[in-house]
Formats: structure tokens, C-alpha cells, sequence
């Protein structure tokens, strides 16, 4: 096979053609379209097959390239009982509808299959939360790559709670089994999502291997070595996916525009010191009760630090006088009108982040989330949620030391519901001031902080180890399609 026949060499200048197939939320579409465009620019043909408004939005979100297209497939929104042009749970505000977007993604699947068999790629790229693609790249006898929205550190502990599963009754402190740092859980996942976090893991496991957006520091190569040396299993780590492309303009229209204008936020962040604004935001698809906003209004108002705030705007904008009377403090918005923002909606995360005035980051660690804030630099303030976002907390706070941790115990399988606790502002109000108070401690996080931020920077430039890990995992891709050719 390595001979040097003249077919296969001219084989292997042949760009291969890719196909991806994102999962529809916006911290999947984003991340899997820039590691996409990635492949475009290395000569490569991609197409991401996606329904027609998720289209739109990598439109105008990703850098054009010639070789980088889109292949739309009907969402049946009406079908489902749902509003025209939702089609990705970013937009969803219930369980519900929630629930509706997400079962809707099933029908993707019949005209996936359908332009595949017309037009089969030399690879499929598919999120892991459509395990059905196996059959489809099994049929046509084509590798399949997993785009998993983790941490590989994160997806080891599942592999490990797998192997070494917690007796039923058992309740936590959990160690985790044979781990390469001492790692103990507080909170233990709800069954179904236990379930589900597996049965997808098993799923990746029969798949050609997977690719991540992150970069081999964050999670250190002894995470590497343990999901290898655990499952026999490949993995490309491929980002930080915002650092990939685009300007910093490019990037503040992303996902929806921002409500606060732009300029607007920055010229405010200008007017402040250096690491002395706290950014809280809780990602795409968490929706607070109020009563426990409140309890973060009077954390943040008692911590006495500059902040901006992002809360997820309630449906229906009749209702947001009313809202706001009810998860604000009295005058809470008169009192602080020069110490904070809070803004309704979508913010511009990337540049609030990047901006020298941001010192720290209070997020529930969802994985995109928390590759922003380590690609910026900031040191976070975990409050993890549900998901895999528990993991991500021990690997930002006790593994990698750049940030501290609220302290919250209720895992949940969504982000959506009645949830049982309210964490209370003593609580907040702590882990705030001990990341923000200067002192030794929060020196100590913020230096490892920037030092991991230069490492983000350094894995995506040419000879970096993302950069190295794309080249590898072309290289793979060209000789599995020779192999295949030759037999
Ligand atoms: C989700 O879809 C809506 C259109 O219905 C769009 O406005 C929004 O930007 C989308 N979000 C992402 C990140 O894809
Ligand atoms: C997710 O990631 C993309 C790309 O890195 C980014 O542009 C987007 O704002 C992120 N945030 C969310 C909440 O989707
Ligand atoms: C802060 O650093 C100083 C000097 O290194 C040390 O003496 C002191 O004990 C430290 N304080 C804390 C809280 O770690
Ligand atoms: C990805 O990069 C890391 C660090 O340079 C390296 O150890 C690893 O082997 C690479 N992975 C692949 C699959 O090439």
C-alpha cells in the first residue's frame, strides 16, 4: 500500500469530501461549522447538511469559502406544533418545546439518508447526539467521525462511571474509579441522563473515532493516554473552535445580534479597570425561576463588584415589566446604573470576554462556554447545571486551578424545570469575592488563567497541537478513502 504506485499518489491529492451533520443548539452548530471551515481552507470539500434557518445562521456566522456549502433539509416545525423557523433549542423556552425541537430531529434523519445514498462522501462528521448515523455511514461503507461537545476529560469520567458503576443506593461523595487525578463527584447525575450520557458513549465507541473542540492542554495529554489505554479509541482534539477564524466584528454578530448594541457594551467595559468586571451569563438554554435571580442580584449587589449580566429573555415582551419587578431587588437598577448591565438576550460573549476589564466569569461550564472563557484567558466561577457540566467543573477548578466553585449539588438533566434548591446569596456572594478580591488566591487562578489563554492561542497557529491534530486526522481520512479504493 505504500508503494509507490502513480494512482495512489495521485489519489491522495484528492481533496476528500466531508460531510457534517450538527446537532441543532447553538453550541453545537457554531463550533462543528468552524472545525468544518477548517477542512475547506485546507482544500478539502464540505458540505454541512443542516435544516433551512440553522443554515442561515452559518451563513452569516462562517467565513465564506468556496469549498465550504450547505445542503438544506426540510424541519417540519408546522408537523410538530411549533412556531415557523424554530428549528434548534436555542430558541426554545420549555421543557415542551424543548422537547418537540429536540424530537423533531428525528425526521432529519430520511432525507439525510436520502441525498447520502445520492451524493456519498469519503467521510461523515455527525454530532453525537445522532447516533443513527452509524447506519447510514455503515451502509455506505464510509468512516464516521464523532463531533462530541465535551471534554475528553469529562467523557473519560463517563467511560469510568461506566466501567465502575455507583451501587444504586449509594449516595455521594463518588471517587472517580482510577482516574489520573484524585477526582471526587459531590453530585450524582439523574439516572436518565446517566443513561443517555453512556448509551451515546457506546455509540462513539463503534465510530471511527472523535474530534473535539478543544485543544490537548485544556484536558492534558494523561486524559488523552487514559480514554485510549480505557476504550482502544482515536481522538482529534481540533479547537479552540473560536479561535479558528473570523474577526472580532464577525464574531459579535454571532449566534443572534446582540440587544445591547455593541459598542455600546465595549465603550462601557473601555471605562473600567482590569480584571474588575465579573460577566455572568448562563448559557443558551438555561431559564432561572426569579426567586433565584433575586438571590443573584443581592450576591452580586453585596460582592460590590462591576458586572455584566445576561438573562435570558422570558417569551413575551408584555411581560418584562412585570419580570422585572419580580427577580430585581427594589431600585436594584437605579443603584447600580453605573456599576453593572444587565442585558436581555444575547450578548456579544466572545468580545466581553476577550476585554482586558473582565476578571472573571461566572458560568454553569457548558463546554462551549467554558472554552471561550479559557481561549480569553478568565479565570470562571462555576455553577454547573446539568449535562456533563459537573465534570467540567473539577477539571476547571480542582484539575486545572482557573477557578473557583459555587458549590451547587443538583444535577439536572436539562436546563429547563422546577428546580428543587435555590442557591442562596451567601454562597455566591463568597465565590465571587474570593476570585475577585485580589488577594493570593485570586492572583494565583488568574496567572494560570492567561497562561492556559496563550496555550488556546498557541494550539490553533501553524505547528500548534491543534494544528497538528487536523493534519493527523487528514492524513487518516485520505488513507482510509485509499484503502477503500483499493480493495
Ligand atoms: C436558532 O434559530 C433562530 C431562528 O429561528 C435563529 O434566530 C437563531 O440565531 C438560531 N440560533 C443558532 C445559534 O443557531
Ligand atoms: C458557542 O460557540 C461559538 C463558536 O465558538 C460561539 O460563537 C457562540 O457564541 C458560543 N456560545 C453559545 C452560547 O452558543
Ligand atoms: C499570601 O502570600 C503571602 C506571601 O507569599 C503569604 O505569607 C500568605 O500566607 C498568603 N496568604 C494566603 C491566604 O495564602
Ligand atoms: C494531537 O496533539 C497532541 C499534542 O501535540 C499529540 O500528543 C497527539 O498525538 C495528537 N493527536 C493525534 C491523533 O495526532
Amino acid at each position: 500500500m505504500e508503494s509507490h504506485s502513480p494512482y495512489l499518489d495521485e489519489q491522495r491529492q484528492q481533496p476528500l469530501r466531508i460531510y457534517f451533520i450538527p446537532f441543532l443548539a447553538a453550541g453545537h452548530i457554531l463550533p462543528l461549522s468552524d472545525i468544518a471551515r477548517v477542512f475547506a481552507a485546507r482544500g478539502h470539500h464540505v458540505t454541512i447538511i443542516t435544516t433551512p434557518s440553522n443554515a442561515q445562521i452559518i451563513r452569516t456566522s462562517t467565513p465564506h469559502h468556496p469549498n465550504f456549502l450547505l445542503h438544506t433539509v426540510p424541519f417540519p416545525s408546522q408537523e410538530l406544533g411549533l412556531p415557523d423557523g424554530i428549528e434548534n433549542l436555542s430558541d426554545t423556552f420549555d421543557d415542551d418545546t424543548f422537547m418537540k425541537v429536540f424530537n423533531g430531529m428525528d425526521t432529519l434523519r430520511e432525507p439525510i439518508e436520502h441525498f447520502l445514498g445520492r451524493h456519498p462522501p469519503d467521510c461523515i462528521v455527525a454530532d453525537f447526539m445522532f447516533p443513527w448515523v452509524e447506519d447510514l455511514a455503515n451502509k455506505l461503507r464510509v468512516p464516521r467521525l464523532v463531533f462530541n461537545g465535551f471534554s475528553l476529560f469529562a467523557i473519560c469520567a463517563v467511560e469510568s462511571f461506566r466501567a465502575h458503576p455507583v451501587p444504586p443506593d449509594a449516595s455521594p461523595p463518588f471517587l472517580i474509579h482510577d482516574f489520573p487525578h484524585t477526582v471526587t463527584m459531590n453530585a450524582t447525575p439523574p439516572t436518565l441522563l446517566r443513561e443517555v450520557l453512556e448509551s451515546t458513549l457506546e455509540a462513539e465507541l463503534r465510530s471511527h473515532g472523535i474530534i473535539l473542540n478543544n485543544f490537548v492542554e485544556l484536558d492534558g495529554e494523561e486524559y488523552v493516554q487514559y480514554y485510549e489505554r480505557t476504550t482502544g479509541h482515536k481522538v482529534w482534539h481540533l479547537g479552540p473552535a473560536c479561535l479558528l477564524h473570523g474577526t472580532a466584528e464577525e464574531k459579535a454578530e454571532r449566534g443572534q445580534k446582540s440587544v445591547l448594541s455593541v459598542q455600546k457594551c465595549m465603550s462601557w467595559l473601555d471605562s473600567k479597570n482590569p480584571n474588575s468586571v465579573v460577566y455572568i451569563c448562563f448559557g443558551s438554554l438555561c431559564c432561572f425561576p426569579d426567586c433565584q435571580l433575586y438571590e443573584i442580584a443581592c450576591a452580586v449587589e453585596a460582592s460590590g463588584c462591576e458586572f455584566i449580566w445576561v438573562v435570558r429573555e422570558k417569551e413575551g415582551k408584555e411581560e418584562e415589566e412585570e419580570m422585572k419587578e419580580k427577580w430585581l431587588p427594589k431600585g436594584f437598577e437605579e443603584r447600580n446604573s453605573k456599576k453593572g448591565i444587565i442585558i436581555r438576550g444575547w450578548a456579544p460573549q466572545v468580545l466581553i470576554l476577550r476585554h482586558s476589564a473582565v476578571g472573571g466569569f461566572l458560568s454553569h461550564c457548558g463546554w462551549n462556554s467554558t472554552v471561550e472563557a479559557i481561549s480569553a484567558g478568565v479565570p470562571m466561577i462555576t455553577w454547573p447545571m446539568h449535562s456533563e457540566q459537573f465534570y467540567n467543573e473539577k477539571l476547571i477548578t480542582e484539575v486545572r486551578g482557573v477557578g473557583v466553585e459555587v458549590g451547587v449539588d443538583e444535577w439536572r438533566s436539562t436546563g429547563y424545570g422546577q428546580r428543587e434548591k435555590v442557591v442562596g446569596r451567601g454562597r455566591i456572594e463568597v465565590a465571587i469575592r474570593r476570585l475577585m478580591d485580589g488577594g493570593n488566591e485570586s492572583q494565583e487562578i488568574r496567572v494560570r488563567a492567561q497562561e492556559l489563554g496563550k496555550k488556546a492561542r498557541a494550539a490553533v497557529q501553524e505547528g500548534g497541537s491543534s494544528f497538528n491534530n487536523f493534519t493527523a486526522l487528514i492524513d487518516e481520512l485520505k488513507r482510509l478513502r485509499d484503502c477503500k479504493h483499493e480493495d
